[in-house]
């Protein structure tokens, strides 16, 4: 069973697989706006500080999860307690991500929106142009729902290529473009006029903004971003080699993962607040401000502005779908190994089901009245997943491997058999996994749903 699973072939390959799943809207969509919305640089510093402490830890230990069992979500979990009923949070991972399936494809279908027509020049005009386009296109009842569609069968068609030919070759390529064009679309945004202002909302924490509801988002920003509580990191563990180091891999992973996440940063605030764009303008900031930056900053040789347009787009495209692979191969991994389907037939299933979600969710941005408690369905499910499931699969965890699993055992895989460099840190990190991750995860959700 284990020969025919598939593995990571190369160091580098499961870095960057891994990161791919990491790096995505997350970090160029999401990101920015949660940080527009929270106050700019003290939420940065909040976000930093989750990444260390919960973030970097929690990765760790679906990584020791998931390398020792070497299954899919549910099984690796059942076999890393030794008892059924852990299972239940593999099964509780594989939906966490099926729901996020359904809410990013919509947003990953706005990219590929705009990258057709970033191609045949449909976003030039004025800023008013560049808005009333976005308010179309997004509550257009069939466009956008067919194109989350579309985005959900191109990740299908990478995941039953497998995992080496599929994802892994896909990463390897994609993840060094993005950051070199994301590199040269930061130099173009700083140097509009006005790129000052937005620097400093960046970089100049105003610690009045900090509220109980700052540390909430940034907690689920880090775990979303970092993919993490979904249990998708475990199942991508489960491809690791005996050799891979998981400290180091988690480190480089969350290093690579919050440069891009401050990139993008750097890329829309300095543009934003040149172009006039309010920086909490929310989830449609990147698809009004950017067009406005590729027309203005490259006004002097439109022809470059055109291209980098494009290679923008696309290279979005490729983020999300490095990442949608990754929500969509915990589910497959699952009913391949669990229902013994063959791979095409299982991914099949998690196709279906998440383009139903992805159509009710994009049905549910200013169009149909479809709420949820007061929220969208669209914001409902992202709401739901960050703060809510993702941190409760990530504390789980940490309660798994802290306090119930063989100490033997998690010693075992962290250091990899006493034989990697990092050892030293065991006593840290089992101290994060203890106390710092179950506790700090407890409060906030004790005080979201205001039982503190
Ligand atoms: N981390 C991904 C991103 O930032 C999103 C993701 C969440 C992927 C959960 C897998 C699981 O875009």
């Amino acid at each position: 069973m284990k020969n025919d699973r598939g593995n990571f072939g190369s160091k580098l390959g499961i870095v960057l697989a891994t990161a791919g799943s990491a790096v995505g809207l997350g970090n160029v969509w999401r990101f920015p706006f949660m940080t527009g919305q929270n106050g700019g640089a003290a939420f940065i510093i909040v976000y930093l500080g989750c990444i260390l402490l919960l973030g970097i830890p929690g990765m760790v230990s679906e990584f020791i999860v998931g390398r020792h069992s070497q299954a899919n979500a549910a099984r690796a979990y059942a076999t890393f307690a030794r008892g059924k009923a852990w299972g239940l949070v593999g099964i509780l991972g594989i939906l966490t991500s099926s729901i996020i399936l359904g809410f990013y494809a919509v947003v990953a279908g706005w990219c590929l929106q705009y990258l057709g027509a970033s191609a045949m020049g449909r976003l030039k005009g004025d800023n008013t142009f560049v808005l009333n386009y976005f308010q179309q296109f997004s509550s257009d009842p069939v466009k956008p729902a067919v194109l989350g569609v579309v985005f959900i069968l191109i990740t299908h068609f990478v995941i039953v290529r497998g995992v080496k030919d599929g994802i892994e070759r896909v990463s390897k390529l994609l993840m060094p473009l993005l950051f070199i064009l994301l590199l040269i679309i930061v130099v173009a945004s700083c140097s509009l006029p006005g790129a000052g202002k937005g620097i400093e909302f960046l970089l100049r924490p105003d610690f009045s903004k900090l509220s109980s509801q700052v540390f909430l988002e940034a907690l689920g920003q880090a775990f979303f971003s970092l993919s993490l509580g979904t249990a998708c990191l475990c199942t991508y563990a489960s491809y690791f080699t005996r050799h891979t180091n998981l400290l180091q891999s988690a480190g480089q992973i969350a290093m690579v993962d919050f440069l891009i996440a401050v990139l993008s940063g750097l890329m829309i605030f300095p543009a934003a607040f040149s172009v006039g764009v309010l920086p909490d303008s929310g989830p449609s900031l990147i698809f009004i401000t950017l067009p406005n930056v590729f027309q203005q900053a490259f006004a002097f040789m439109p022809a470059l502005g055109y291209v980098i347009s494009i290679m923008f787009y696309a290279l979005l495209v490729f983020a999300a779908l490095t990442s949608t692979i990754s929500m969509h191969e915990i589910g497959t991994a699952f009913f391949t190994e669990e229902l013994k389907l063959k791979r095409n037939r299982a991914a099949w299933i998690l196709t279906i089901a998440c383009s139903v979600l992805a159509v009710f969710c994009s049905l549910s941005v200013g169009k149909a009245d479809l709420q949820v408690m007061g929220r969208s369905l669209m914001d409902f499910c992202d709401f739901l997943t960050a703060q809510v499931m993702l941190p409760t699969g990530a504390m789980l965890t940490s309660i798994l491997v802290g306090w119930c699993a063989s100490k033997q055992l998690v010693r075992d895989e962290f250091t990899n058999h006493e034989t990697s460099g990092v050892k030293s840190f065991y006593p840290y990190y089992l101290f994060c996994v203890r106390y710092v991750v179950p506790i700090f995860i407890l409060l906030i959700l004790m005080h979201q749903f205001g039982v503190i």
